[in-house]
């Protein structure tokens, strides 16, 4: 039996435009993720969050399940358009209403509510405006967040200001495949700039407002390796690390943007985006916990012709998911252990970690989720090393609570270790991973 340290929590995760739906009930305001799913094309299938799991009426049932399974906590996400339809100004108090309805039922059922202030969904009104290039956003982001600690300060102890500002500034703004669908590469790095600003605006807000609890950041990494132990490799190696992980945490950490990228980027641009005198100091204010979101690794070989000198590339023999992301457990232990001797002893929480199967309901009506039990399993050994070789590991979010509206891929791409059956007036069905987890929660330990 694998014992984990007596206060770890065990919790799963969603986010609002995932699993809500009522993309237009009770005053809710346009986000940019509704106009860029209503827009043909962008979307496999042309699907939408319009319904998603209707979770907006059903999490009742939902909070059921969650106790079901034992979670001691749950992170979800708030939309901001729901509190603020245009993004600042007018309140919507039935936004309000909702998620403390959803937050009373978690304290009734004994689970921590941790919210995360922004998982993508930014208030169409503001896009109008420049979105997250555009400065101002920053400063509406922490209007947004100081109403939210005021009205929910005493009751949501764990706060994450943002999730994956690189998912956010690269996938939307330079690869395009994201809301708002930008492919500019300089745009995408004032974003990212803008939302790490606002972040720590946001955490500055939040010591203010005096509420007892945490406030942290959610940066998705992915540990790199170089493809051979090549000078060249390794240099690859170096660029990717930069542009997928330490441009986001080095601010964070240590007030500073990793330079040779830096200077590459200066190379091209004359400017590659706005920044003022004091930035750094803000975006790297004292955070009470960081958030991981860990998948997979990447493997790098260097490629002169790339702009920033690498490619990606795709080891054989090994496992994929449904994602066509390798299966690789060893990158979670090796990047908290990373995170620990170069970043920060504060506690880590693994913010989401899970994997997407075809799943089917069996003959027997169950889903037997083998692939991501297996996969689970192997991920929680692997945490339960790095808190062996002494990593402040203080908690673990599975995504996802249940399958929900995976982004480019629609619906077709499940990750939930509970199952919806859209076909069927969305009943819930928990998998075998759910199983696995509630077991796992009640021994606080894995029986291999
Ligand atoms: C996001 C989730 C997403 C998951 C799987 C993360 O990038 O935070 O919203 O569904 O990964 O792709």
């Amino acid at each position: 039996m694998i014992k984990f340290p007596e206060k770890f929590e065990w919790g799963a995760a969603t986010a609002s435009y995932q699993i809500e739906g009522a993309y237009n009930e009770d005053g809710k305001g346009e986000s940019i993720w509704d106009r860029f799913t209503h827009q043909k094309g962008n979307i496999s299938n042309n699907d939408t969050g319009d319904l998603a799991c209707d979770h907006y009426h059903r999490f009742k049932e939902d909070v059921e399940l969650m106790k079901e399974i034992g979670l001691d906590t749950y992170r979800f996400s708030i939309a901001w358009p729901r509190i603020l339809p245009a993004g600042k100004g007018k309140i919507n108090q039935r936004g309000i209403d909702f998620y403390k309805s959803l937050v009373d039922e978690l304290l009734q059922a004994g689970i921590k509510p941790a919210a995360t202030l922004y998982h993508w969904d930014l208030p169409q009104k503001l896009q109008d405006k420049g979105g997250w290039e555009n400065r101002d956003t920053a400063k509406y982001f922490n209007e947004y967040a100081r109403i939210m600690y005021k009205e929910f300060g005493d009751l949501i102890p764990r706060w994450i200001t943002h999730n994956e500002p690189m998912v956010v500034s690269m996938v939307g703004n330079l690869w395009g495949e994201h809301a708002p669908g930008f492919t500019d590469p300089q745009k995408a790095l004032q974003v990212a700039h803008n939302l790490l600003l606002s972040h720590g605006m946001a955490v500055k807000s939040f010591r203010e407002s005096g509420i007892d609890g945490q406030v942290g950041i959610t940066l998705n990494l992915n540990h790199v390796y170089p493809k051979t132990n090549s000078k060249e490799d390794q240099l690859a190696k170096d660029y990717c690390d930069a542009f997928n992980n330490r441009w986001f945490l080095d601010p964070v950490f240590k007030a500073k943007y990793p330079e040779k990228l830096m200077s590459l980027y200066q190379n091209e641009y004359d400017n590659p985006f706005e920044m003022e005198k004091g930035d750094l100091e803000i975006i790297s204010r004292d955070i009470d916990f960081l958030g991981i979101n860990y998948y997979s690794r990447a493997v790098v070989e260097y490629d002169e012709s790339e702009k920033l000198n690498f490619k990606t590339v795709k080891p054989d023999g090994v496992e994929y998911t449904e994602m066509d992301w390798e299966v690789y457990p060893e990158g979670l232990t090796d990047l908290l252990l990373r995170l620990n001797k170069e970043y920060t002893k504060a506690p880590i929480f693994i913010t989401e970690n899970g994997a997407a199967y075809d799943d089917q309901i069996a003959e027997d009506g169950q889903v037997h989720d083998k692939k991501r039990v297996e996969y689970l399993e192997e991920h929680f050994k692997a945490a339960k090393q790095a808190i062996e070789a002494g990593v402040n590991l203080a908690g673990y979010y599975i995504w996802s609570l249940m399958d929900n509206f995976e982004w480019a891929y629609g619906y077709d791409k499940r990750f939930g270790i509970i199952f919806i059956d859209y076909e069927n007036e969305q009943t819930r069905i928990l998998k075998d991973s759910a199983k696995l987890l509630q077991d796992v929660i009640a021994k606080n330990g894995l029986d291999k």
